[in-house]
């Protein structure tokens, strides 16, 4: 058996999902309201968060999403008590820290990258950290020298082996000056949980700042940290002493909704996504009405509808943010397919992203990646040495296939496609999606798709 579907199969058991496959009839619109939760991105970093305080936290909007899972058996296996209290309401309790056995980690290796955050808080409040080699979607190299440069940076020695990552702090965690080569996500969060316990002064330059960042740094000023943002990708963390819990409810899954936005507009559908908000997803709601799509802002939500009419081509490049995300362009491609011309995606984020549209090219979808990017006269993002462009010509009908999932965000992009596609589909490795789209099968029936799950 493949790692891929051993991933698949594991995330799929966290969640409750018996099956891996699922049968779509496409053709038919999705129409209805669905609510979206807590973000993936952001309600799991909060989770390890509640690992730095003194007293309980309560998280509140936790999707029932299987990277969760990951995160309560680490923090678990840690000594922290993660119980309900509430629908998606999770107390987090870490009283009893102590340091974990190597077998109960080690379950836990291969299966999300979340992992990698719980250094420097391991740090702070044992002296050492276990971290499990990580998982996480296979879209490229995905590196972690960003995050071991700015542990090593606030004085941690870092070795490798057989375990794993162990890391100590002999001297303690001292503020530290940092400037990130790229505006990443992980390393950004890396040094705001290692640097609010540290003593002294962190300066963070070419920070990330994406909305789960703000949201994240919100929790720990909850928490007692004291955080500045300031123009320019630039963060001040002014260590203290000690943390408490927090109270907090998650900024909801801007991921999720854009995805579900993509799915009304490739379906020719009309979808309110409840939870959604305008904010946080206005770089997509502009792609999304260049490419034809129409929306309503609501305050308890987004209805995304496909207004009738063609499809419309657009030039999109994937960047931080405030720019077009990432983790956007494969469900908007699927839609991409209907639009009348010639659209082209770069991504600059990732080397390896587009892994995806193969499925798309079986499915008759007409697609070329070039796997080196594409120069162009009117980039709005400097361009890397790793990116990629697609290039989708439309409008084609898709028809039935049978595929199998790669990643979480390729995954979606392959139901939709399935959904909007002539005839039946089997998608396998389904498990796949659970790691971020919480119950997305019951959400799928009740937008009215016609499936058939078995599990
Ligand atoms: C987060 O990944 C998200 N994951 C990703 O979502 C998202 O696509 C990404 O941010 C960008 O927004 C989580 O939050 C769990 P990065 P992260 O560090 O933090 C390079 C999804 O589908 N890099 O911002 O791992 C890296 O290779 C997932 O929900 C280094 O070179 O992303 C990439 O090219 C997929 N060295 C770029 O930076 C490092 O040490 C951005 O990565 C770290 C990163």
């Amino acid at each position: 058996m493949s790692s891929l579907v051993k991933d698949a199969q594991r995330a799929a058991q966290r969640v409750g999902l018996t099956s891996d496959k699922i049968v779509i009839n496409g053709g038919k619109p999705l129409r209805g309201r669905i609510e979206v939760r807590g973000a993936k991105n952001l309600a799991t970093k909060a989770m390890v968060a509640a690992l730095l305080a003194e007293t309980p936290s309560i998280l509140k909007d936790v999707p029932n999403i299987s990277d969760v899972g990951v995160v309560t058996g680490m923090l678990e296996a840690y000594g922290v008590e993660v119980s309900s209290v509430g629908t998606g309401q999770l107390r987090l309790d870490p009283k009893n820290v102590l340091k974990a056995h190597f077998a109960q980690i080690d379950a836990l290796a291969g299966s999300s990258r979340i992992p990698i955050l719980f250094c420097g808080p391991l740090l702070h409040r044992l002296g050492e950290a276990l971290i499990p080699d990580l998982g996480g979607c296979r879209i490229g190299d995905r590196p972690i020298d960003f995050h071991m440069d700015a542990l090593r940076a606030f004085g941690a020695v870092i070795d490798k082996s057989y375990e794993g990552i162990r890391l100590t702090a002999p001297n303690g965690l001292r503020g530290a000056d940092i400037e990130l080569p790229y505006p990443s996500v992980g390393a950004t969060e890396q040094v705001l949980l290692t640097a609010t316990l540290a003593h002294g002064t962190t300066e963070l330059r070419n920070a990330a700042i994406e909305p789960e960042i703000m949201d994240l740094i919100a929790i720990l000023q909850k928490m007692g940290a004291i955080i500045t943002v300031e123009p320019n990708r630039v963060i001040f963390i002014e260590g203290v002493d000690t943390l408490h819990g927090y109270e907090h409810r998650a900024l909801f899954d801007r991921n999720e909704a854009a995805s579900w936005a993509s799915a009304a507009l490739a379906t020719e559908g009309d979808i309110f996504v409840g939870g959604a908000k305008q904010i946080e997803l206005m770089t997509f709601l502009n792609i999304f009405r260049k490419a034809g799509g129409a929306f309503d802002i609501h305050e308890d939500g987004i209805r995304f509808y496909h207004p009738g009419g063609p499809l419309k081509p657009v030039v999109v490049e994937t960047d931080v943010h405030p720019g077009f995300m990432t983790d956007w362009q494969q469900p908007l491609i699927v839609a991409l397919t209907k639009a009348h011309g010639r659209s082209v995606v770069h991504e600059t984020v990732y080397e390896n992203r587009f892994g995806f549209t193969d499925a798309l090219i079986e499915m008759g979808a007409d697609i070329v990646v070039h796997k080196d990017g594409l120069e162009s006269v009117s980039r709005r993002v400097p361009r890397r040495p790793l990116e990629q462009a697609a290039v989708i010509t439309g409008p084609t009908k898709l028809h039935g296939a049978d595929i199998e999932i790669p990643d979480l965000r390729g995954g979606f992009s392959h139901l939709i496609a399935a959904l909007t596609a002539e005839g039946q589909s089997t998608v396998s490795n389904v498990g796949i999606i659970s790691r971020g789209y919480e119950h997305f099968i019951d959400k799928l029936a009740l937008l009215g798709a016609d499936f058939i799950y078995e599990g």
